[in-house]
């Protein structure tokens, strides 16, 4: 456990485990109704991406769209048509993430890789159709039948994905195994690695209500103190955390010699900045009410979650 946040946890706690099952049960109803398996030689493609992206993860990113998007009021099912995007985009990343040219791992959510259970040329293209999937999905006139809203989506997505976002903050971490970084860098680093579709999750949510952008700044407040706890909470874990539990190998960080917030401050500062951020991200949606107790109750669990 990375930290604890004091309050009363239990009606959050339930409100968050029944969001949290619904929102698993629904992405993966959709991943199995999106990728149907041909009878034609890209069955193998198709099992490959159906081995990553279904039964598997905490599904935070698509928690993150359904809580964003029950502020304003905005469908279900049209926040669990986007939260399907996001986290396809998310699975892609991380079946990138586990190749033997990047990080090498075995393991994830508790099953071989991708490369492992099929193979590497078979494990670029999973990743890499996982990717073109989540925008066809966004730009299906069932996400949205507002040609503005879908155009935003996919604009969004796009640049928190790319180099400016998620594809960069790789680049930066494979850099942070032979560089000097310091606090600076890594924060900018995790803010493009994870923090990016975990601010697209958020902010996807009011896009779908067409809030306008001065309406959404609490949001990207909220979203920016997250994303870095959630990946301190990450860097923690990696130290001390239960390999069983997390379904993936741990204690890579400091054998690769990268700098992290866990290398750079130390386990118990780190322990407190992630707490820090967690009570900063709350006090962001101090205009809202009880419609944003699941978002305040995402944001303990992001640090107090053991996987
Ligand atoms: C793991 O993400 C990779 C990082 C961005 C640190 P998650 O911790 O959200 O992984 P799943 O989706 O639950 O497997
Ligand atoms: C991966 O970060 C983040 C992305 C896939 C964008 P990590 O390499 O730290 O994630 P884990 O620890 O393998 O899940
Ligand atoms: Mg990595
Ligand atoms: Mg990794
Ligand atoms: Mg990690």
């Amino acid at each position: 456990m990375a930290a604890r946040i004091d309050g009363d946890p239990a009606p959050a706690a339930h409100l968050l485990r029944t969001a949290q099952a619904d929102v698993m049960a629904g992405i993966d109803r959709l991943f199995d109704q999106w990728l149907p398996v041909p009878a034609d030689p890209r069955e193998r493609l198709y099992q490959a991406m159906r081995h990553a992206a279904i039964a598997g993860g905490k599904r935070l990113r698509p928690l993150l769209v359904r809580a964003a998007g029950d502020l304003f009021h905005v469908d279900r099912m049209l926040s669990l048509r986007v939260g399907a995007a996001v986290e396809a985009m998310h699975v892609y990343s991380l079946i990138h993430d586990d190749l033997p040219c990047m990080d090498d791992d075995d393991l994830r959510r508790g099953k071989p890789t991708v490369h492992k259970a099929y193979d590497e040329a078979t494990a670029v293209l999973a990743g890499d159709s996982l990717h073109a999937l989540a925008f066809e999905w966004l730009c299906d006139p069932a996400t949205s039948a507002d040609p503005f809203v879908r155009g935003e989506l996919c604009c969004e997505l796009a640049r928190a994905s790319g180099p400016a976002g998620m594809a960069g903050g790789q680049m930066m971490d494979l850099a942070a195994e032979t560089s000097d970084f310091d606090l600076r860098t890594v924060t900018r680093l995790q803010q493009l690695k994870t923090g990016a579709l975990i601010a697209f999750s958020v902010e996807a949510g009011a896009i779908l209500a067409r809030v306008p952008a001065e309406g959404r700044t609490p949001l990207r407040g909220y979203a920016r103190d997250i994303g870095l706890a959630f990946q301190i909470a990450d860097d923690i874990m990696d130290v001390e955390g239960d390999e069983a539990l997390a379904g993936k190998a741990l204690h890579k960080d400091d054998a690769a010699g990268k700098a992290t917030f866990v290398t750079l401050m130390g386990i118990e500062r780190a322990r407190e900045q992630a707490t820090a951020l967690v009570e900063q991200a709350i006090g962001h949606l101090s205009g809202y009410g009880e419609e944003a107790a699941l978002l305040r109750a995402i944001a303990r669990y992001v640090v107090e979650r053991d996987h």
